[in-house]
């Protein structure tokens, strides 16, 4: 039989093909179907999720329809079934989806790259209620893209245009769109979203027919088996000739986190044996097969109804509605989970909730099928090393007077992260008080054991007792022994104290009076997720009109479909190569050598390049900036882990991978002096980068005096802060074509095309005009694609030059994070002096910033990370900031670089302040903002006029806003109330400086009237295009002609061509899109300049009537010249300005794990008269939860010897739908005419971010709270964790840091207090 399918029903028969082929691989190169995209390849992000459906013949009738990945889908599996992309459900040639109009008009797209995924995700969501014939609620909404990833947004758009879609929605609830106007009425709302009527997808005829069942693949073309029952299955378990060469497979999510690299001999699809896919209940049990899919697991343990102890299995489905994300779920399955589970020890979480509802599974073993009970089976030898199969899991129906409950502390609370550590637990109690245990089973996973455990010492030791305090003390005492997490565990202590407290609040309940059992459980507080609510108040002006409206973002619905076009994009020619680099695993040695794992060349490799391959004439240069340039290759030499050392060129990107990674670098450290690991090792041997005093500020005032007029000080206090990584959602890429003469023609992914284009030159050692840099979009970039994306641009145009082939690299996301650098770690000492008052007299600071091997940008650090901390009036500022050079990767700009550690330095130091005085920190922070003397004082010139000081205005509007005042008084009440949640709320305001750069712009008129436009900025999802389409649409509506007002339609931004329009510069700083914009402003001044002649003797022959396209007509036939380009320079003196805004954040920790959760955040930013509120408003929501990644969650750290640790979404999380704000308010203050500014509006791009800190602050006053409650806990010095009142929260503020600062024996010492009481 053929493998034979349909994607977008379209026909394809596959031959023959490698078993290990992914569904994504496939649909990337062999159809125009784009809308798959890599971000992760993990099953971590949805980027490349489809729709698969399957036809039943039976019931004549399409059996399922849910959404995968394509990433981890083989392609055999899907065999028979229909597969719809977004730009299936609708494009730009049929007609757009309404999922991807709402998603256009609701401004959910910003890059776009995850926005074929999110539709899909919605798309999913809405066929799931239809074929439970209801509709879509609310929550459904909001969950549906709970496990997709986007850096841009910040969500809330997206969360939007889901939510339109629900049949619960009150849609004045939602948020700024372009299908109606404030104060329209709701049926006038409802009437202009583009409808929808869910319609079930159409199953292509030719596939109906097609019988998959008991007629498998060729086995010699495909080496893919489908056996169709238990004994087919056995003979073939028989037949495979080593236990090695058989892979078993149903969902293949196993992959996403081991990354198989064997090779099978055979795949074995185990998901068409009826015994397997089963689910069979009978009052006594539910049986479930190990081949069906968690969903339906979930679906099946919801829908048990009848018996008064199904809670439990409604217990169980809620808890694995959590595990990984509704993608995987849907096609991993129950039995792959276990097997990973016993055989390769992943932190289960059905390991556990099936321990603790004493499961037992069935066995395959030869012929036979042996019933074991869950716990034997984890215990027993690896499934996987045998050739034995699970078939089925059984789940006993407990007793009706059962207890049961389940935990789980992740990162992410119902998006897509492992959790720290998870537990399940039943018991039965006597109904009395006190209550005695009867029974209990306690099951614990996911702390780092080797699996899943029942503690059954402590099970014992509980059964048979009343219970009260003291047990309740000794069990815990009992549980810290059993819980040992294996050597290498990550934060093993948080993973042990985390599993007392969920045995602690699973039983506190029966031994405080105040909680109750009812109904057979246990009446906990209600953690329940509230929806997420949010409202934006932005003001459209029409003085400049269209510029100022809320004006849709170009090609939104084109990237929501998909069919927007990234570099990876691009058809490939039959001949390109594919490129993947080999990096150094040492920070300092000589390279002896590099060759692949046993001395064999692996398939598909073509060549080797190193820096030993630059032609002659060329240089070994990968980058460049202002401060000079990067190395393509290490050259004898590593110097640090992560230097680029080769590039491997192969037929595929599959193959360049897999051989950059069985490559073998012998190195050699001998005579190799010690490397520089740290910024104390770099301070030692004086290892700096010199700073240009342009980029070195100058002290304020004078310190020593203001030390003196100080009556406290705090002195030598220290604190660091570490690293933060792009992530944006497409990986470095490039595409280099050989071209004629000796020219290379390259597309990148690239925030700075003309750098990449003059580092190429120079490597290839030719003149600039050989070279042609080519950027249509970019797929996030947020700095990671400024200076980082050179040398992936040059090392494909060395390999294309040298091979002349054209060649490719699309980086896998570990070898991205290895080689990005990302944010720059430092390390802070500084003395402040301040009055009793809370008045600062002066600070003194000294830092050391790790800035890696490269110069880079770092040396623009000292003026970046000074701007915006001193927003504060320090009374004096003096410093001292060094710029370390290390062995550690180059950092380089990330968002706000510099800016959002100047903004936090100044906070933690107020936070300081306030804490020694015992005052209000919002008080501390209000005496010390700045009067426009002081600003002026410590910002000179670029203070601007007072009237543009609105920090102060914006400080106040948001206290009302916020009510700011009352909230903090009910914090204040909630957390006299509530032992183990505390909350605390902070208000931050921000001073962020930016400064705009000569760009240039290019508007030109084609003969039918429209118009093209080419400025010098890179649409990186920033909305810059739109900016300039809108600005266009102004500047050349000044004609006035008719049909000029409806040019907006008429205008096309093309991409950037280093040849077509040079001196692009970098795209980066908050004001590309200003200066682009002023740029094409002024070219659409010379075009209408041009033309006035023209019109003003057409409008005396037509009598006034004169249209847009009879002017362009007859300015062609009189060759007026209507191609106009300009450079735009800012005028020096007021090239630099300041941006205001002032965030508050309410969060809550939850003590027992350590989570904090944002109730609610308010924002109020200047944007001046902002050039498109819709964008600017998805720039500072986007940023700022940026930047809650970046204070609360991002951990981007390097191992001892320097490589970076972190390799995927497992182990770095980003912010998704359920980490922001559960209200989230964002104000767009309209500030006016600012006469030097581009049509009065100012940036948004970065400066939001750094209000992120107020969620870090709030937290910090949350734990402060805890610590408090704790020192009145104190019974003895035992199990004393050291938490007094003065502490540093770090940055990131991850869960096992709050709670360690919370106390990692917070319930053991409440215990101690509750007993010494007695
Ligand atoms: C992004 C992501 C997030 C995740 N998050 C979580 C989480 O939070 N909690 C959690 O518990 N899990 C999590 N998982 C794990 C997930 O549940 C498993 O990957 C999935 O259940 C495996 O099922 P599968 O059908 O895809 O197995 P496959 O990948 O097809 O198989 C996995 C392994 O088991 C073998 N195998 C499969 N079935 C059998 C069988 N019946 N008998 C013998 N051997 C068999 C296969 O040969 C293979 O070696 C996550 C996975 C991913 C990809
Ligand atoms: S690329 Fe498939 S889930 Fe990320
Ligand atoms: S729009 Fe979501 S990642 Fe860019």
């Amino acid at each position: 039989m053929e493998l034979e399918f349909a994607v977008n029903g379209e026909r394809f028969n596959i031959n023959s093909v490698d078993p290990s082929t992914t569904l994504l691989e496939f649909l990337r190169s062999n159809t125009p179907f784009k809308s798959v995209k890599l971000a992760c390849g993990e099953g971590g992000c949805g980027a490349c999720l489809v729709m698969i459906s399957k036809y039943d013949q039976e019931l004549d009738q399409v059996k399922e329809e849910t959404c995968i990945n394509s990433c981890l889908t083989l392609l055999c599996s899907i065999n028979g079934c229909s597969i719809t992309t977004s730009e299936g459900l609708g494009n730009a040639k049929k007609g757009f989806h309404p999922i991807h109009e709402r998603f256009a008009g609701f401004h959910a797209s910003q890059c776009g790259f995850c926005t074929p995924g999110m539709c899909i995700s919605l798309y999913s969501a809405l066929s799931k209620a239809h074929d439970k014939s209801s509709s879509l609620t609310v929550t459904e909404a909001e969950r549906s893209v709970a496990g997709n990833l986007c850096r841009c947004t910040g969500y809330r758009p997206i969360v939007d245009a889901c939510k339109s879609f629900a049949c619960d929605v009150d849609i004045e609830d939602l948020g700024i769109n372009s299908f109606w106007k404030k104060g329209d009425t709701k049926e006038v709302m409802l009437k202009s979203l583009p409808p929808y009527n869910h319609l079930v997808t159409t199953f292509p005829e030719f596939l109906k027919k097609k019988k998959v069942g008991n007629n498998s693949l060729d086995l010699s073309r495909y080496r893919w088996t489908t056996p169709f029952s238990v004994s087919e299955l056995h003979s073939t378990l028989r037949a495979g000739k080593s236990k090695d060469s058989l892979k078993l497979v149903v969902g293949n999510t196993g992959a996403g986190y081991y990354k198989d690299e064997e090779r099978f001999e055979r795949y074995v699809d185990i998901s068409h044996i009826p015994e397997m896919s089963m689910i069979k209940r009978d009052g006594k049990r539910i049986e479930i097969g190990a081949a069906v899919t968690i969903s339906k697991a979930i679906d099946a343990l919801n829908e048990e109804e009848g018996s008064k102890s199904c809670f439990i299995f409604k217990k169980m489905a809620s808890h694995m509605e959590r595990i990984g994300n509704h993608f995987v779920r849907n096609s991993g399955s129950i039995g792959g989970n276990l097997v990973m589970a016993q055989g390769r020890k992943f932190p289960s979480d059905i390991a556990t909730l099936l321990l603790a509802a004493d499961a037992s599974v069935y066995v395959l073993n030869g012929r036979e099928t042996v019933k074991v009970k869950i716990q034997d089976f984890l215990e027993s030898p690896s499934v996987l090393d045998s050739k034995r199969v699970l078939v089925k899991v059984e789940i006993p129906l407990p007793t009706c007077d059962s207890l049961f409950e389940s935990y789980r502390a992740a990162p992410r609370s119902i998006g897509n992260a492992l959790p720290y550590a998870n537990a399940a637990f039943s018991a039965r109690v006597s109904h009395q008080e006190p209550f005695m245990m009867d029974e209990c089973l306690l099951a614990f996973g996911s702390y780092g054991g080797d699996r899943s455990i029942r503690a059954k010492e402590v099970e014992r030791f509980l059964n048979g007792k009343l219970l009260s305090h003291s047990v309740l003390y000794e069990a815990v005492s009992l549980l810290r022994g059993i819980i040992v997490p294996g050597r290498d565990t990550l934060h093993a202590e948080y993973r042990k104290s985390l599993a007392v407290g969920f045995l602690f609040d699973f039983f506190y309940p029966l031994i405080e009076r105040s909680h109750r059992i009812c109904n057979g459980h246990v009446d906990c507080p209600v953690k329940s997720l509230p929806f997420l609510s949010s409202s934006q108040q932005v003001l459209e002006s029409n003085e400049f009109q269209p510029v100022g409206e809320a004006v849709v973002k170009v090609g939104a619905a084109l990237q929501a479909s998909g069919e927007a076009v990234f570099v990876d994009d691009i058809p490939t020619l039959p001949d390109c190569l594919h490129g993947a680099f080999i990096y150094s695993t040492e920070p300092l040695a000589k390279i002896k050598s590099v060759t692949f794992s046993g001395n064999v060349t692996p398939a598909g490799v073509f060549a080797v390049l190193t820096f030993k391959d630059i032609p002659k004439t060329g240089q070994n240069i990968g980058s460049k900036t202002i401060f000079g340039p990067g190395p393509l290759f290490a050259d004898e030499i590593t110097q640090y882990a992560g230097q680029r050392i080769a590039l491997v060129v192969a037929d595929t990107q599959k193959h360049a991978d897999r051989a950059a990674k069985l490559a073998v670098v012998e190195y050699d450290t001998k005579n190799v002096e010690e490397p520089i690991l740290t910024v104390e090792d770099a301070v030692k041997r004086s290892s700096f980068f010199e700073v240009h005093p342009m980029f070195y500020p100058e002290p304020v005032g004078d310190v020593l005096k203001g030390m003196k007029e100080a009556e406290k000080k705090i002195l030598l206090a220290e604190f660091r802060l570490g690293s933060q990584y792009f992530f944006y959602m497409e990986p470095q890429t490039a595409l280099a074509l050989p071209d004629e003469d000796n020219c290379v023609k390259v597309f990148s992914s690239s925030q700075a095309p003309e750098y990449v284009h003059s580092v190429i030159a120079t490597c290839l050692g030719i003149q600039e005009n050989s070279v042609r840099v080519i950027t249509r979009r970019v797929g996030g970039g947020f700095g990671g694609k400024a200076v980082k994306s050179m040398p992936v641009a040059t090392a494909c145009a060395l390999a294309a030059h040298k091979l002349q082939r054209p060649v490719k690299m699309y980086m896998n996301r570990k070898t991205d994070m290895i080689m990005a650098g990302g944010r720059h770690p430092m390390k802070m000492t500084y003395n402040v002096g301040f009055r009793s008052d809370g008045k600062l007299t002066a600070l003194e600071l000294t830092m050391l910033i790790d800035a890696g091997n490269e110069a880079d940008v770092s040396p623009i650090m000292p003026r970046n990370i000074m701007g915006p901390l001193r927003k504060y009036d320090w009374g004096a500022l003096s410093f001292d900031v060094k710029v370390c050079k290390t062995n550690l990767p180059s950092r380089t700009a990330m968002r706000a670089p510099g800016e959002v550690q100047g903004s936090y330095i100044a906070e933690s130091i107020i936070e300081n302040v306030a804490s020694s005085l015992g005052m209000d920190v919002d008080a501390v922070r209000k005496t010390n903002l700045h009067s426009y003397e002081s600003l002026k004082k410590f910002y000179k010139h670029i203070a601007g006029e007072l009237d543009e000081y609105t920090l102060p205005l914006l400080w106040d509007k948001v206290e009302i806003s916020s009510e700011f005042k009352k909230r903090a008084e009910m914090v204040k009440e909630f957390n006299q109330c509530n032992v183990w949640r505390k909350r605390g709320i902070s208000r931050v305001p921000i001073i962020h400086q930016v400064m705009q750069r000569a760009t240039p712009g290019r508007v030109s008129i084609l003969s039918d009237g429209s118009v093209v436009v080419e400025v010098g900025g890179i649409e990186i999802g920033q909305g810059l295009w739109t900016k300039v389409q809108q600005m266009v649409a102004y500047g050349l509506g000044m004609t006035k002609c008719q049909g000029s007002e409806k040019l907006l339609e008429r205008i096309r931004v093309v991409q950037s061509d280093t040849l077509g329009l040079i001196q692009g510069g970098f795209t980066a700083g908050s004001t590309t899109s200003e200066n682009s914009c002023e740029a094409v402003r002024l070219c659409c001044v010379i075009l209408v300049e041009r033309l006035k002649p023209l019109m003003e003797q057409m409008m005396v022959e037509k009598l006034g009537s004169l249209t847009w396209n009879m002017l362009i007509q007859q300015a062609y036939a009189q060759s007026v010249n209507l191609s106009a380009s300009t450079l735009y320079k800012p005028e020096f003196s007021s090239m630099e300005y300041l941006n205001y805004g002032v965030g508050v954040s309410e969060v809550e920790v939850d003590i027992v794990t350590g989570r904090a959760e944002i109730l609610r955040s308010d924002i109020i930013y200047d944007c001046g008269k902002s050039l498109n509120p819709a964008v600017d408003l998805g720039q500072i929501e986007g940023a700022f939860v940026q930047g809650i990644g970046f204070f609360m969650m991002e951990e981007y750290t390097t191992d001892e010897k320097g490589l970076v640790m972190q390799q995927g979404t497992w182990d770095y999380k980003i912010p998704t739908v359920d980490t922001i704000p559960k209200q989230f308010y964002v104000e767009l203050l309209n500030s006016g005419h600012h006469k030097n500014r581009v049509l009065s509006s100012k940036a948004s791009g970065e400066p939001p971010l750094l209000l992120a800190a107020s969620v870090h602050c709030a937290t910090r006053s949350a734990i402060k709270e805890a610590r408090k409650q704790s020192l009145s806990w104190k019974c003895n010095d035992e199990n004393s964790d050291g938490s007094g009142m003065d502490f540093e929260l770090p940055v990131p503020a991850t869960m096992p840091v709050v709670k360690g600062l919370c106390g990692l024996y917070s319930v053991e010492k409440y215990l101690e207090g509750k007993i010494c009481e007695k």
